[in-house]
């Protein structure tokens, strides 16, 4: 047990005063603590001697390097907390994305923390992508001494679980880094173990006190006020989201459509509840009661109600991930489950297969607890937000693209996209939040032409671009490139672009529907076939925007924008591709994808 530092009640003080100190000692640490006592030690003992108060020496604060690598911002928002954290530890921080920092960074530090996410299968975000490479790289400089500490977030559901984190902390020690705090990979609900391990790494990196010669003063120089808790935190996150009405929720798609995309409406009175065209709403879902079910049946335990309750709200029962595998296999003895563990038998088995696939291939019984401690709380998923706040105060627009398919004989549902679409209707709740991504941003000059590029469900961020500029009055030009499957069912808000079109307020539309044609097409296509207007909308300053699918339609976006660049370069596709990172820097080409 740690003892607490607060004041007794019988301390020489007026109750209303041990009230304040108490205040301000509960947030101390015990650095802090150390510090004011030497402090008022040596300022009495000055006193007595009658010189001048001993005040505290201006030692310098310990540098410290705050590196992070994200994508969706999550590690983003760990690095700024941390940097503010640092102050209390004596730690002078300086914050840096990996996006923009220079590999000669590292050789210039003294002690370094990273907080760095893993994206795609195992990938790093692709903003720090470059710093990445060089990093693991034979150019990569010698970090003899330099202290370091890494944490890496990332998604048990992915076989490459926190692939990049591990990768950056393994290569700092083989540079000659000094690890200080022992590596943490986190799951999706990183963020109170995120915090303590923040706290106590910045510990191991605080300068040690020094007693002064007198031995009772201690020197340690907080660098002036505290900052304020973090006051850009959005009021409503995954762990405290607001229960929002649904207003509306349409499928978007014909009858005879393949898709099955949901314009969902929520609807609030909350002023706090707030977003910018660019953010992701979170949306907290609930499993399907029935999978629940034949789960519980599946490991013995049968009709409790409460439980499967529990477990309808609370947990995470399709994510086949290798600690469930490991923790079935202790739990249960069994030697078929250890060996799905060697070499490559875990994510053959897991490739879409789901946790239910491991209790009836392997069926054992367990107790509630037993079946609880295999779970992880069922983490919120990510919508772009399809609306504007000026154009709808109280509203969040989300179009969420329902994801379905059959394997080893099962038919399969994902978790949230289903509940909205099959298990929420017009008038029920749901739980959502905020999630910022200053990475997917309208220009900030009104004037500035956009050229957005999306398949899908990809298109939903530009309604709320278009809203947001029409309800601003902004004059800049607009060009929409939207893929789909077919033209009749699948033009997502077509109307809504074609009254657009009319009114001016996009300028320019090109469409790509893949199954209209014997041919398939899709957006990269009509940026190539339109690659001299494309280029003509840059040179005037436009800036690039990609939302939807990473693995169907972004990277060959990526590679037909290099190649359309590298055109206007006599063909040279290093050029071509400098150029896109050279937008990339200036903000000018931003990608949402997932
Ligand atoms: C920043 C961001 C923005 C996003 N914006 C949107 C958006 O605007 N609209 C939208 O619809 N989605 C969006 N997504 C995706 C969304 O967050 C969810 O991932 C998606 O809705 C699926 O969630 P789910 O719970 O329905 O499926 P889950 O239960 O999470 O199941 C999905 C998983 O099932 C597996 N799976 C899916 N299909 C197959 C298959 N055919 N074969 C085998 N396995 C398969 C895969 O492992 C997949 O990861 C966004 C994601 C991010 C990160
Ligand atoms: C499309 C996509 C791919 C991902 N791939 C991985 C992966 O391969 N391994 C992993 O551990 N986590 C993966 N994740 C989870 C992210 O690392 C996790 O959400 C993290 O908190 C994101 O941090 P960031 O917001 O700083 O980018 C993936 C997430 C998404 C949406």
């Amino acid at each position: 047990m740690t003892a607490s530092p607060l004041l007794p009640r019988n301390a020489p003080f007026l109750p209303e005063d041990i009230d304040t100190l108490n205040k301000v000692v509960a947030r101390t640490t015990p650095q802090q603590r150390a510090w004011l006592a030497g402090f008022f030690a040596g300022f009495e003992a000055a006193q007595a001697g009658g010189a001048q108060a001993a005040l505290p020496a201006a030692k310098p604060r310990a540098p410290l390097t705050i590196l992070y690598a994200s994508e969706s911002g999550n590690s983003e928002a760990l690095a700024n907390k941390a940097k503010k954290a640092a102050q209390k530890h004596g730690l002078d921080a300086k914050v840096f994305d990996m996006a923009d920092a220079d590999l000669s960074l590292l050789a210039k530090s003294k002690n370094i923390v990273v907080y760095a996410a893993t994206w795609g299968e195992g990938d790093p975000p692709s903003r720090a992508v470059d710093f990445y490479q060089a990093l693991m790289s034979d150019a990569a400089p010698r970090i003899d001494g330099v202290r370091f500490a890494v944490l890496a977030l990332g998604d048990t559901a992915y076989t490459q679980f926190c692939a990049i984190g591990k990768a950056i902390d393994a290569r700092l020690e083989e540079l000659g880094g000094v690890r200080t705090a022992d590596r943490l990979d986190l799951d999706l609900d990183y963020a109170k173990q995120a915090a303590e391990w923040t706290e106590s790494s910045l510990a191991k990196f605080a300068p040690v006190a020094e007693p002064s010669s007198g031995g009772t003063v201690v020197h340690v120089d907080f660098g002036g006020a505290m900052l304020p808790a973090d006051d850009d935190e959005p009021q409503f996150t995954a762990e405290t989201p607001l229960e929002a009405e649904i207003s509306a929720l349409v499928n978007l798609n014909g009858t005879g459509s393949t898709r099955e995309t949901w314009h969902a409406e929520f609807a609030f009175d909350t002023p706090g509840f707030s977003y910018q065209p660019g953010d992701a709403i979170g949306l907290i879902p609930e499993n399907d009661p029935v999978l629940v079910d034949a789960l519980l049946k599946a490991v013995g335990l049968g009709s409790d109600a409460a439980l499967l309750l529990k477990l309808q709200k609370s947990y995470d029962v399709t994510t086949l991930s290798r600690s469930a595998v490991e923790n079935y296999a202790k739990l249960t003895g069994r030697a078929d489950v250890k060996a799905l563990l060697e070499g490559e038998a875990y994510p053959k088995f897991a490739a879409d297969r789901q946790l239910i696939d491991l209790f009836e291939t392997y069926p054992e019984k367990l107790t509630a607890e037993q079946l609880i401690g295999l779970l992880r709380p069922l983490p919120g998923r990510l919508y772009s937000v399809a609306s504007s706040l000026k154009a709808h105060p109280g509203e969040a627009h989300l179009l969420v693209g329902a994801v379905r398919w059959e394997s080893h004989g099962k038919i399969r549902k994902g978790v949230s996209s289903t509940y909205l679409g099959e298990r929420r209707k017009v008038g029920s709740s749901a739980k959502i939040y905020v999630k910022p991504n200053r990475h997917f941003r309208l220009p900030p000059d009104a004037h500035t032409p956009i050229i957005m590029i999306g398949a899908g469900t990809g298109v939903a961020p530009y309604r709320a671009f278009i809203e947001e500029r029409v309800a601003e009055g902004a004059k800049g030009k607009s060009w929409l490139f939207f893929g789909e499957r077919n033209f009749t069912n699948d033009f997502l808000y077509q109307l809504e672009w074609q009254d657009y079109l009319e009114s001016g307020d996009l300028s320019r539309i090109d469409v790509a529907f893949s199954r209209d044609q014997p041919e398939k097409i899709y957006v990269q296509h009509r940026l190539w076939e339109r690659r001299a207007d494309l280029r003509g909308w840059l040179d005037e300053g436009a800036h690039l925007y990609v939302c939807g699918d990473e693995k169907g339609m972004a990277k060959d976006v990526d590679a037909t924008l290099v190649k359309i660049l590298a055109e206007a370069a006599k063909g040279d596709e290093e050029a071509g591709r400098a150029k896109l990172k050279e937008l990339t820097k200036a903000g000018r080409y931003q990608r949402d994808v997932y």
